[in-house]
């Protein structure tokens, strides 16, 4: 019995979805496919959701599974890149080629460089601000939400500003994909993206090599250099990653965050009269709808889990958003509590892959939250017809009217 899956309601509202599995099935075979092949499998607890994340009988190589094997020869990615063999970032890495490009990634990418865009990343929400002051009403998605990370990662890999539009379609393309439900469309806008795209970050990886800048493309030619250094191609997928993934998840945590506020009035005048809030804020925006509601491992021998066999080569969704609302671990899931402590959400992941992006995520979160609410302390919504994305995976608002 084949059946469309996720439902469309899944892209309004998860939650109940979420909830009804995780107290029922909470290690859940998603019934697509031959029923004897290992499977697609939903896990919704907090508590396995983790204990996978940071378990070494699962791989981070997505193309591994035996749902998605199946399909190998029409990957995307694959396609794309014809006669080249594929594109592999560290996202679909495991020890030790992970370890390795991680660390070298690491020291070019460090905490310190995230800091220094602070002036930038204030000068950039004021600008963008600026333009939209006085309009009455506007899409807060178009006018900060989706400018905002596609400026900052453009700016610090060193991609010229004049080229940040053209790659922000190239990169909107790559996204739709990323758990798309209409396959064969997403498919072929993806792949045209993705070949345009990793021909100019050749482009600029060549340049910098020839004269380097201070920029994090430089910063990674640098540690190529080093012993056990990053190839080529690692190099080109790892530009590649960061840009992808500093886009549509930033975008959406600014989106998601601002309409959880808006939703929540009493929230939104305690985080405006109490900036003291913002970190905390933040994490609880983050925890309550998260930008990425799943990520993938794939089962490299049997697991028992919970009274159940995750057999060898199944795919197995973690639903973060999911285990961001388990009770046995969050007081009172269900309700926006910007001052929550001890939130141990898994919005940025967990374990070996956690988010490398964290850092200046959140700065550019918090700067653009800060901003809206000074300039708009009476900020309101104009519309109550919201449209999400069509992505289970990559959750976000395709506009969000505000006056
Ligand atoms: C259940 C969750 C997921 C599954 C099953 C999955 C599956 C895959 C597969 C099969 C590929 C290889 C495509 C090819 O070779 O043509 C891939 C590539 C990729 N995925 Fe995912 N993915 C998931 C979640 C995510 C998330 C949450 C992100 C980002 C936040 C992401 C970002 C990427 C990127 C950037 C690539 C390009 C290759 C690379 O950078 O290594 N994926 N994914
Ligand atoms: C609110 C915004 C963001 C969210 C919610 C988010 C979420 C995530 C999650 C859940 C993972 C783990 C995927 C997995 O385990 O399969 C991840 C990995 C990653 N993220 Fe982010 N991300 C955000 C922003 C960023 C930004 C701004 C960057 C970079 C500029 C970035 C770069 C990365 C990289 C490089 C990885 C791969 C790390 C690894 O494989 O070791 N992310 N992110």
């Amino acid at each position: 019995m084949a059946q469309a899956f996720p439902p469309p309601q899944l892209l309004q509202d998860p939650y109940p979805f979420y909830r009804m599995l995780r107290s029922n099935n909470p290690v859940f075979r998603v019934p697509v496919g031959d029923a004897t092949s290992p499977g697609l499998w939903i896990l919704t607890r907090h508590r396995d959701v983790q204990s996978v994340l940071k378990d070494a009988r699962f791989s981070a190589d997505r193309r591994r599974a035996s749902i998605v094997e199946q399909f190998q020869d029409r990957l995307p990615i694959n396609a794309a890149l014809g006669e080249e063999g594929g594109l592999r970032s560290m996202l679909l890495m495991d020890p030790p080629d992970h370890t390795r490009v991680r660390g070298l990634v690491s020291k070019a990418f460090t905490p310190r460089r995230v800091a220094e865009l602070r002036p930038r990343v204030e000068a950039i929400v004021t600008a963008l601000l600026d333009a939209v002051d006085g309009a009455g009403s506007f899409d807060l998605i178009d006018a900060v939400a989706a400018p905002l990370p596609a400026i900052v990662i453009a700016e610090l890999l060193g991609v010229p500003a004049e080229d940040h539009r053209q790659f922000k379609e190239w990169s909107g393309a790559l996204v739709s994909a990323i758990g798309s439900t209409n396959p064969q469309d997403a498919r072929t806008q993806f792949e045209a993206a993705l070949g345009q795209l990793l021909d100019y970050l050749r482009a600029i990886i060549a340049e910098r090599r020839k004269v380097p800048r201070d920029d994090l493309i430089s910063a990674m030619l640098g540690a190529q250099e080093e012993r056990d250094a990053l190839s080529d191609a690692e190099l080109l997928a790892t530009s590649n990653l960061l840009l992808i993934a500093g886009h549509e998840t930033t975008t959406n945590l600014i989106g998601n965050g601002t309409l959880a506020l808006l939703r929540n009035p009493d929230q939104f005048a305690r985080l405006r009269d109490d900036r003291s809030l913002l970190r905390s804020a933040i994490d609880e925006l983050l925890r309550y709808d998260s930008p990425v509601q799943a990520t993938g491992r794939v089962a490299k021998v049997d697991v028992d889990l919970d009274g159940a066999t995750l057999p060898a080569g199944a795919l197995v969704m973690t639903a973060i958003g999911a285990a961001n609302r388990d009770p046995e671990v969050f007081a009172d899931p269900e309700r926006l509590d910007l001052g929550r402590i001890d939130n141990h959400h898994l919005s940025f992941g967990f374990g070996a892959h956690f988010c490398l992006g964290a850092p200046l995520a959140r700065l550019e979160a918090e700067l653009a939250f800060h901003a809206l609410l000074d300039r708009f302390p009476n900020l309101e919504l104009a519309s109550e017809t919201l449209t999400y994305r069509a992505n289970p995976i990559l959750r976000g608002l395709v506009a969000l009217p505000v006056r």
